[in-house]
C-alpha cells in the first residue's frame, strides 16, 4: 500500500511496512547477516571463528570499535570493565528494594535507567567515556539482580577474573564459599555471549537507534533496548522454549502439539526468524555445546527428549518446511540455560547482558552517521515513520453534563 502525498512545498512517497519489512533506517558496517544462506558475520569475520576462538569481551572491542584488538589494547579494555564493574551504591539500594520475586529483567531495566541518573546531563553523550561502565555495571547488575532474587548478600566482583567468570562468580549460585565456577561452563557462556551480542537491526537495537535518533543518553537508551528485548518474541524467546517444552511435558504429546501450532492456535518458540529462512548459523554452533554441556552437568532430562524429538518432527513437517521455518538460537540457548541451572525467568537477561556490546556498537555508528554525513545523505532526522489515519471524521464534541 504505497502513496504520494504532498504538505506545503513537500512532497512524499509514503508505503505502508508496518513491520519495516522492505524500509532501511541505517547505513552499518557492523553485523553481516545472508538469511538465505545462514551467514552471519561481525566485521567481516564469520560468527563460527569467533564462537571457536574469540572471548566475548575481544567480540565486543571488535564489535564497538571496528578492529581486533591488539594484546595491549585487549589487556587495557579488560581490565578498565573490571574497574567499573563495582555496583553504583545507589543502584544496589534499588535493586535490594524490589521484591523477591521481581522478574529480573524488569530489575535489570530500570537499574539501567536509575544509572543514568548518577551521570551528569552534560557529559551523559560521550558514550566512549561511559562504555566500559556500562559493561561492567550490567554483570553487577544482572549479577545481583539474580541474588536479589534469592535473598541472599551481593557479592563483589573479583577484577582479575574474565568477564563471563566473574559474572559466574557473583551469582555463586553452588555456596557461600570460595566458589570458582568450571572452566567448561565459563566457556559455554562465553560463546552463548559471543554470538548473542549483535545481530544487525534486530527490534531492540532498532529501538535503540530510534532511541539515538532523539538523542537519548546511551544508559537510558540501553534500558529502552533492554525493554524491547524482554519481549517473547525476540529476547523472551528462549524463556518462552522451555516453559513451552515444560508444557508438552512428554514425547507422545508433541504430536498433539504440533497440530495445535498448525492449526494458529499457538506458536512453536525457537523456530522461525524475520531474517534467516534456512537455519540460524547460530542455532548450529550452539546445536554442537548442547550435548557436550548435557555431558558436563551429567544431567538426564526428560525435556531434552522433547525438545531433540520435537525438533525433528518439525523439521520434516510440510507446515515448516513451506514457511522455511527452522530452530532459531532460542530453541538451544533455552535447552543450555536449563542445563547450567538458571533459573528460567533469568534467560532474556543472558540475552539482554551480551547483546549491549552491539547495543553500544550501534550507538557510536549512529553518532558518527551524525557527525560524518556522508554527501547527500541527512542522518540527522529524528526517527518518526508516517500513520494511515483510519478513525473517525470530524465530529461535535458533547459536553457530559447534558442537562438531560
Ligand atoms: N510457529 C508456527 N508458525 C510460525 C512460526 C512459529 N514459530 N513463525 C512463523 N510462523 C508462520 C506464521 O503463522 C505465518 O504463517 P502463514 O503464512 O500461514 O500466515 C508464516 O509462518 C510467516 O510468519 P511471520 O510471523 O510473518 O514471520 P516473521 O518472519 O514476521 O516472524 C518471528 C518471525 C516473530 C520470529 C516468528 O517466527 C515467531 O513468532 N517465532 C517464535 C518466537 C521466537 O522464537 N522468537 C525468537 C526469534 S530469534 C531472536 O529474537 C533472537
Amino acid at each position: 500500500l504505497c502513496a504520494a502525498v504532498a504538505d506545503g512545498c513537500h512532497a512524499r512517497a509514503l508505503c505502508y511496512d508496518s513491520g519495516y519489512l522492505n524500509t532501511v533506517m541505517a547505513r552499518s558496517s557492523i553485523t553481516f547477516v545472508d538469511g538465505e544462506r545462514g551467514v552471519m558475520r561481525y566485521r567481516g569475520y564469520p560468527i563460527e571463528q569467533l564462537a571457536e576462538r574469540s572471548t566475548f569481551l575481544e567480540t565486543a572491542f571488535l564489535l564497538i570499535f571496528g578492529q581486533l584488538p591488539t594484546a595491549s589494547q585487549l589487556h587495557q579494555f579488560t581490565r578498565l570493565v573490571a574497574d567499573h564493574s563495582y555496583l553504583h551504591t545507589d543502584v544496589g539500594t534499588y535493586i535490594r528494594s524490589f521484591r523477591y520475586d521481581a522478574h529480573p529483567m524488569g530489575i535489570f531495566i530500570s537499574s539501567f535507567a536509575a544509572l543514568a541518573t548518577t551521570v551528569p546531563a552534560a557529559d551523559a553523550h560521550h558514550v566512549d567515556k561511559h562504555l566500559y561502565r556500562i559493561l561492567g555495571q550490567a554483570s553487577s547488575i544482572a549479577a545481583n539482580a539474580y541474588r536479589q532474587r534469592i535473598g541472599r548478600a551481593f557479592n563483589e566482583p573479583r577484577k582479575e577474573l574474565g568477564y563471563a567468570e566473574n559474572f559466574l562468580y557473583m551469582l555463586d549460585r553452588l555456596s557461600e564459599g570460595d566458589y570458582r565456577p568450571h572452566p567448561a561452563v565459563v566457556r559455554a557462556l562465553d560463546v552463548l555471549w559471543i554470538i548473542h551480542a549483535d545481530h544487525e537491526l534486530n527490534c531492540s537495537t532498532a529501538c535503540l537507534r530510534h532511541l539515538v535518533s532523539a538523542q537519548v543518553d546511551p544508559y537510558t537508551a540501553v534500558a529502552g533496548a533492554a525493554s524491547a528485548l524482554f519481549g517473547p518474541s525476540h529476547g523472551g524467546a528462549a524463556e518462552a522454549v522451555v516453559r513451552q517444552l515444560e508444557r508438552i511435558g512428554t514425547v507422545d504429546r508433541i504430536d498433539a502439539f504440533l497440530e495445535r501450532v498448525k492449526a494458529k492456535q499457538e506458536r512453536l518458540f525457537g523456530f522461525g526468524h524475520r531474517v534467516y529462512k534456512s537455519f540460524d548459523p547460530r542455532a548450529r554452533i550452539l546445536k554442537r555445546h548442547v550435548e557436550e554441556i548435557l555431558a558436563l552437568v551429567g544431567m538426564q532430562e526428560p525435556l531434552f527428549e522433547v525438545a531433540k524429538e520435537l525438533e525433528r518432527r518439525a523439521l520434516q513437517d510440510d507446515y515448516f518446511i513451506c514457511r522455511k521455518l527452522y530452530p532459531n538460537v532460542d530453541f538451544y540457548s533455552g535447552v543450555i540455560y536449563r542445563a547450567l541451572g538458571f533459573p528460567t525467568d533469568f534467560y532474556p537477561l543472558l540475552f539482554g547482558l551480551p547483546r549491549i556490546a552491539g547495543w553500544l556498537a550501534h550507538y557510536r555508528e549512529a553518532k558518527q552517521a551524525e557527525t560524518e554525513l556522508q554527501p547527500g545523505i541527512d542522518h540527522t532526522h529524528v526517527v518518526r515513520p508516517a500513520q494511515v489515519y483510519i478513525g473517525h471524521r470530524p465530529r461535535p464534541f458533547v459536553p457530559l453534563h447534558r442537562g438531560e
